[in-house]
């Protein structure tokens, strides 16, 4: 089985009223963790890549681990490029072997990221890659850019409209209060649920129906976790995410694909300290990654089964 574009997943998601996860991976234990989840829950997946994680780990050898795990395990694996800051970068992950590519033009003014995006697409639709692009910017902090909460701007609904039928994107990240990292809300947790379905409305008014939107800055937080973390050496204070319900609503609406990268991160801290305080002879790094795969395999499971609701979309 090879990699897939996002066009199918999409569809059958906004149909069938559930989201496809997109995980952020950067090493094999991650890939592997998610694939063999993805595989037991029957469900396609989204592994994506940010520009620090394609430093760290190299393009080729993420693509061929990816590729890997897709013939492995024969499930739907859309390989993609997560924040893509240029042209440049999307062109060269699409060189490198990816299906699909997000642009982020957010912080550019609105015309100026119209008109970037548009180069993007081109590119890629002629190679049958499909496009994410994001209007709107969330808080917290991506690759090197940390945007404070202060100058976090919402997804306009009429310009989303003109934004998708302008630049031709396949799928739409959407800014309606979620944010990247381990810090999301000081106070209750709260997403802009009308802004979504107004940004649905005019998407329909405009002719696309069933047009998927992505959420970013989508991980849970699981204090569980933070507490396996800090009972073991770590200090995080004050983390909290995005609760399960607030993201079940979201898949019923028209969200198809949800973005997590911390959620990935903490489980692996997690099991790795608690695996090194238990075993303080162990020295053999198949122990400790073979404890954070097996924590992260159960992670994914969950949130294939329990929030995204993408169990048996293969089928
Ligand atoms: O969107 C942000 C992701 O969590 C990527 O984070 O640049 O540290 O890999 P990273
Ligand atoms: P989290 O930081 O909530 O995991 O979000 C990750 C993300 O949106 C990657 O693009
Ligand atoms: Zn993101």
């Amino acid at each position: 089985m090879a990699m897939v574009n996002t066009t199918e997943m999409f569809k059958k998601a906004f149909q069938g009223k559930y989201a496809i996860g997109a995980f952020n991976v950067s090493n094999m234990e991650m890939i592997q963790a998610i694939a063999w989840a993805a595989k037991a829950q029957n469900s396609a997946v989204i592994m994506q890549v940010s520009k620090s994680a394609l430093k760290y780990a190299g393009p080729l050898m993420l693509k061929a681990m990816v590729n890997a795990a897709s013939e492995e395990t024969g499930i739907d694996i859309a390989l993609h490029l997560d924040h893509g800051a240029d042209f440049e970068i999307c062109k060269h992950a699409i060189e490198s072997g990816f299906t699909s590519v997000m642009f982020d033009g957010s912080h550019y003014e609105y015309e100026e990221n119209v008109k970037k995006t548009i180069e993007v697409v081109k590119f890629a639709h002629d190679r049958g890659i499909t496009v994410e692009a994001e209007l709107g910017q969330l808080a917290g902090i991506e690759d090197d850019v940390n945007v404070d909460a202060a100058n976090a701007t919402y997804t306009d609904p009429d310009q989303a409209a003109d934004f998708v039928t302008r630049t031709g994107i396949d799928s739409l990240a959407v800014a309606i209060g979620t944010s990247h990292g381990a810090y999301k809300f000081k106070g209750e947790a709260k997403l802009d649920f009308e802004r979504l379905e107004n940004i649905t409305k005019k998407l329909e008014f405009a002719g696309y129906k069933d047009f998927p939107i992505v959420l970013h800055g989508a991980s849970s937080v699981d204090p569980a976790v933070i507490e396996m973390c800090n009972k073991f050496g770590g200090q995080i204070k004050g983390a909290s995410g995005i609760p399960i319900e607030i993201l079940r609503k979201a898949t019923s609406m028209s969200v198809c694909k949800i973005n997590m990268d911390t959620d990935i991160r903490l489980a692996t801290t997690g099991a790795i300290r608690k695996h090194l305080a238990d075993k303080p002879d162990s020295f053999d790094p198949r122990g400790y990654l073979g404890d954070a795969r097996k924590m992260v395999e159960e992670l994914i499971a969950d949130k294939i089964v329990n929030v995204l609701g993408s169990v048996d979309s293969m089928k």
